[in-house]
């Protein structure tokens, strides 16, 4: 239970973390429409900064000199509206999906100027609670007191499946689409990345649930960890 000015809010905070592709955005999203509460997919501001990095074609100087990214932290501003992103007051929802931002991305989110900043943005969002939260290090770091802490994996190859489905879908048979294998090494080397970092790498909290999803339907996985949050809402009342 939450407190605030006398009321009793009975809101929670929902972190839910994992590795790429293993079907977090999906089960937070369902989630919080269930619950009436907000999403927030932090990989998407993570993306937008690194978007913002691609477009300003600082990629390489970064590499060179990475405390120069404060530079791009400077003036931004990333805001949620419903299911869209804007990156200083521009839609940005598709093009944070295209596979330069995805290469991109680690390396960025590796950065600790990035990180401070976007954890300062995180923690703003979900001060009143009432929040689904999805990423890396919610649990662990953003929000070490989310009453519910979810760690959601599952095999590679079954992932490396799933983000090719879901690009497929969105293709409208265009050419060009990378293979289930490429895609593999892609969310390999993501994933490695993210957990062998020095700031925030992938963990997962020692309270947290863990679910496997490989052989669970969205449905199956949205109703586990719906289940578990209803199980503490009561125990509040
Ligand atoms: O949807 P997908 O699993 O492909 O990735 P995402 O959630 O959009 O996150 C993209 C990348 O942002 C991750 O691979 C991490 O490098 C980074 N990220 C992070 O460092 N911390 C977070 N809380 C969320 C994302």
């Amino acid at each position: 239970m939450h407190v605030e000015q006398g009321i009793r809010t009975n809101r929670i905070i929902i972190a839910i973390d994992g590795p790429a592709a293993s079907g977090k955005s999906t089960t937070a999203r369902k989630v919080a429409r269930m619950l009436g509460y907000t999403y927030i997919d932090t990989g998407a501001m993570y993306r937008s900064v690194t978007l913002k990095a691609i477009r300003r074609n600082v990629i390489d100087d970064l590499r060179r000199s990475p405390e120069s990214v404060v530079a791009l932290l400077e003036d931004i501003t990333i805001r949620f509206d419903g299911d869209h992103v804007y990156l200083d007051g521009t839609d940005v929802t598709e093009a944070i999906r295209d596979n330069r931002v995805s290469r991109e991305v680690s390396f960025i989110s590796s950065l600790k100027p990035v990180r401070d900043r976007l954890r300062q943005m995180q923690q703003e969002l979900g001060k009143l609670r009432g929040v689904v939260m999805d990423g890396r290090d919610i649990g662990t770091i953003v929000f070490p007191d989310a009453e519910l802490k979810i760690f959601l994996v599952a095999d590679a190859r079954e992932r490396a499946e799933r983000r090719y489905a879901e690009l497929k879908a969105k293709s409208n048979g265009a050419s060009g689409l990378p293979g289930i294998e490429e895609l593999e090494e892609e969310i390999k080397e993501r994933d490695r990345a993210d957990a062998e970092r020095e700031h925030a790498p992938l963990r997962k909290h020692p309270d947290a649930t863990e679910i496997d999803t490989s052989d669970l339907s969205v449905e199956q996985q949205v109703r586990k960890v719906y289940e578990l949050a209803l199980a503490l809402l009561k125990e509040d009342r």
